[in-house]
């Protein structure tokens, strides 16, 4: 049980992450590479870049993560590798390797899905934690509302019909002309800080809706046409604005924000209504992903929660945003209960098409 060691490989989206995690939830490496510059220059992910820059690092971040863990490959138990949802090209770099370390030194490989990771970490976070319970993820492709039953059994109640709030902060941090250099959702939430939230009249999305979906493409464009009657130039950089300007800014940061999450709180307090009456026995509601390492999301989510008498669990930032102690962790959980893959042969990298 708690002697098992996984090696935990993440390369869905821009990031190289890779984690050794033991069976008791002890993180004993945590490595990450990410891609700040192609960001910035591109703008967004580009898959081919992304691809090249995945391959470029991905054995250093292996090899990284062992030495920080003061192991070698014979010693682990598993390697466990994200295999979706994802950019296939970038994905593949990751499955590439681990079934190369699998293969040399044989060892069971575990397929993880990137959502799954995201709502189980949570569990390596807070130990009692314990199914069923309900979570919210928040990224940037995706938005999910899911009743998790069992390890492996879930239910999805909501998703969104358009784009993910991770993608409305990033679009948003473009428009608004900030330092693209790292994740927009982070620029926007310091930003937003300066603002008055109330300033813009946003609407809520899917106001009319009695389900727990999601929709972010709307609030999007209000952003668009927002910034534009502001007379905002994106390509003004921020540093460089008038007081005036950077006032303008903030207030459509903080509007943004204010209304981006009320979303996620009217649709919350619903799921959370639905999820109880099919699992009365919930107790806890994770909140993970990307965006989930927000503090106003943070705030806002905790006083949901509390009002319906459930606990909020949040996984650290640093477990929020990708990572490759949620693969571990997850490898770890299917692991433990036979769900895993024998060793793939071991055949020499070049063999692979
Ligand atoms: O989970 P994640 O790292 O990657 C995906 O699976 O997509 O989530 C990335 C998303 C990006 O859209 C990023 O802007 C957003 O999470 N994000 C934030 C914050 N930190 C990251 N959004 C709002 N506030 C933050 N502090
Ligand atoms: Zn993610």
């Amino acid at each position: 049980g708690d002697n098992l060691v996984v090696l935990g490989i993440e390369t869905s989206c821009d990031d190289t992450a890779a984690a050794v995690v033991r069976g008791n939830g002890e993180v004993l490496s945590q490595v990450i590479s990410s891609q700040a510059d192609l960001l910035a220059q591109y703008g967004g992910v580009a898959p081919k870049q992304a691809e090249e820059a995945h391959s470029r690092v991905i054995d250093k971040v292996v090899q990284d993560a062992l030495d920080r863990a003061n192991l070698s490959e014979k010693d682990l138990s598993a390697v466990a590798v994200t295999i979706g949802p994802g950019l296939s090209l970038c994905l593949r770099v990751g499955v590439r390797k681990a079934r190369r370390v699998a293969g040399e030194f044989n060892l069971p490989m575990v397929g993880v899905h990137h959502m799954e990771a995201h709502a189980l970490v949570a569990r390596l976070v807070e130990q009692e934690l314990s199914f069923p319970f309900m979570a919210l993820l928040i990224s940037g492709g995706h938005n999910l509302l899911v009743l998790a039953h069992k390890l492996g059994q879930y239910t999805q109640l909501g998703t969104t019909v358009d784009d993910a709030i991770g993608e409305a902060f990033d679009k948003t941090a473009k428009w608004l002309g900030l330092d693209m250099r790292r994740s927009g959702g982070p620029a926007v939430e310091e930003l937003a800080l300066e603002g008055d939230a109330k300033s813009v009249k946003f609407n809520v999305p899917m106001k009319n809706h009695k389900d727990c979906n999601f929709s972010y493409a709307g609030l999007k464009t209000q952003v668009r046409l927002a910034i534009e009657a502001k007379d905002i130039d994106c390509k003004h950089p921020l540093s460089s604005a008038t007081n005036e300007d950077r006032r303008n800014r903030a207030d459509i940061a903080a509007s943004f924000q204010r209304v981006a999450v009320l979303h996620l709180e009217e649709k919350c307090e619903r799921a959370i209504d639905w999820a109880l009456e099919l699992e009365p026995s919930i107790k806890h509601m994770v909140v993970s992903g990307g965006v989930a390492s927000n503090k106003y999301v943070r705030l806002r989510l905790n006083n949901i929660v509390k009002n319906k008498e459930l606990k909020l669990v949040c996984p650290p930032p640093s477990l929020c945003t990708d990572n490759g102690v949620m693969v571990a962790w997850t490898g770890l959980e299917h692991f433990r209960v036979g769900r895993y893959d024998p060793p793939p042969p071991a055949i020499e990298p070049e063999d692979y098409v």
